[in-house]
């Protein structure tokens, strides 16, 4: 994402710590960030660790004479790309909803022509209250974006809904706003990682595949306003925000769960490393070391994606092809013999397990060339690949 000019507003709730490591988040990530607080919030965290993280005065105060006009609480929303109000204590929703302009963050957000978000966080008994509860159904009849709450152990010791969104997936929602929104309304399916064939009850084929191309992807589609979801072989990558993740371990168990969503995807996208073969004589306990060296028995998967491409309401299909050579020469044999519209091949030396890729897109125009970029920058640029060659909705 393009570097955005944020006003990030914090008010008073524990959560305000996890406000400075957004902050971090955010510069970063090569944004500008001004921080506004409340007066409350200057309780928890004081101005200067916002000033020192963002490298800004911090306001705190409606009567503050900095800006040049003396109007802080125009001035500071009016230069911004989007305010972010993270955490959004109960109180301030209230005020948001009513319109009350008795503080800078309020006043602000009543004087802004800038898209307002806001991350509440709160006790699980406050975000209940009825009360609560049409505030942010207020909020967002008003076209206010309300991130979170999560659920889960609370500053109080409770449990339940009310915790702040954690600073990486405020960061990660904040930079899908400005996503235009090419797949809103498609469904999109995928697969990702690598697949795991039991030989024994520890032992297993499987490959090198991180599954962080895939994962990206799975961002990407979801930030273009597409509803994801991602069925993901082994890997320690965690599931992108808003995503909904299906975990497999074989080859047969990622068909069958392909398989089960296929008919209602209008997109499937084929990114996972998958065994092409499973062990036919799988033990069932833990091979003992013996006289005799243990003899490995292959038979064929089923292929996923050739799979779904074959059937008779196929969604738009998009292969992965990983070579070690020849990557043109097999990557174009593999998209025929697949008979999918749009085949990403890339090397396995400049892909497998890293963060960037350089891939050449393959469609029946014929080849191009992506430049080498970093997996996320590269899975937005699909996107808009992809988009463009999608039949009309
Ligand atoms: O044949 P190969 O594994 O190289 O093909 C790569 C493409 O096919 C990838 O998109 C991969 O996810 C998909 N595939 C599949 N099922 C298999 C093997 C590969 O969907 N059994």
């Amino acid at each position: 994402m393009s570097a955005r000019r944020i006003l990030l507003g914090v008010t008073g709730g524990v959560a305000a710590y996890k406000a400075a490591e957004f902050t971090r988040l955010l510069v970063k990530a090569g944004h500008t960030v001004e921080v506004v607080m409340t007066e409350a919030a200057t309780r928890f965290v004081t101005p200067v660790t916002f000033q020192a993280l963002s490298g800004n005065a911090v306001y705190a105060d409606l009567w503050d004479p900095r800006p040049h006009n003396a109007m802080a609480h125009i001035e500071l929303s009016r230069r911004a790309d989007v305010f972010i109000i993270a955490p959004a204590t109960a109180n301030t929703l209230y005020k948001l909803a009513h319109g009350v302009s008795d503080d800078l963050i309020s006043t602000l957000a009543a004087a802004r022509t800038c898209p307002l978000v806001v991350a509440p966080a709160m006790n699980r008994q406050m975000w209940a209250n009825p009360a609560n509860q049409r505030n942010v159904a207020q909020l967002r009849a008003d076209g206010v974006q309300v991130f979170g709450p999560a659920s889960g152990e609370q500053a109080c010791g409770e449990v339940g809904e009310g915790r702040m969104l954690e600073p990486e997936q405020l960061l990660e929602r904040l930079e899908a706003l400005f996503v235009p929104q090419r797949l809103a309304g498609r469904k999109v399916l995928m697969t990702a990682g690598p697949t795991f064939e039991p030989i024994d009850a520890v032992r297993g084929i499987t490959n090198i595949s991180s599954g962080k191309m895939g994962y990206a992807l799975a961002r990407a589609c979801r930030n273009a306003g597409a509803e994801v979801t991602l069925v993901s072989g082994p890997t320690g990558l965690p599931c992108p925000e808003g995503v909904q993740r299906l975990d497999v371990g074989t080859a047969r168990e990622m068909y069958d769960a392909v398989l089960r969503h296929a008919g209602s995807a209008d997109i499937f996208i084929g990114v996972a490393a998958v065994a092409d073969y499973r062990v036919r004589n799988r033990a069932e306990h833990k091979l003992k070391k013996g006289d005799s060296v243990p003899v490995i028995e292959l038979e064929e998967n089923p292929d996923i994606l050739a799979t779904v491409a074959s059937l008779p309401a196929a969604p738009f299909c998009v292969g992965f092809a990983a070579e070690s050579r020849n990557l043109l020469e097999y990557a174009d044999a593999k998209r025929r013999r697949k008979k999918v519209p749009l085949l990403v091949a890339n090397l396995v030396q400049k892909a497998m397990g890293r963060d960037t890729n350089e891939v050449l897109l393959l469609d029946d125009a014929g080849s191009h060339a992506l430049p080498e970029m970093d997996k996320q920058a590269l899975a937005a640029r699909l996107v808009e690949e992809l988009a463009a060659r999608l039949p009309p909705a």
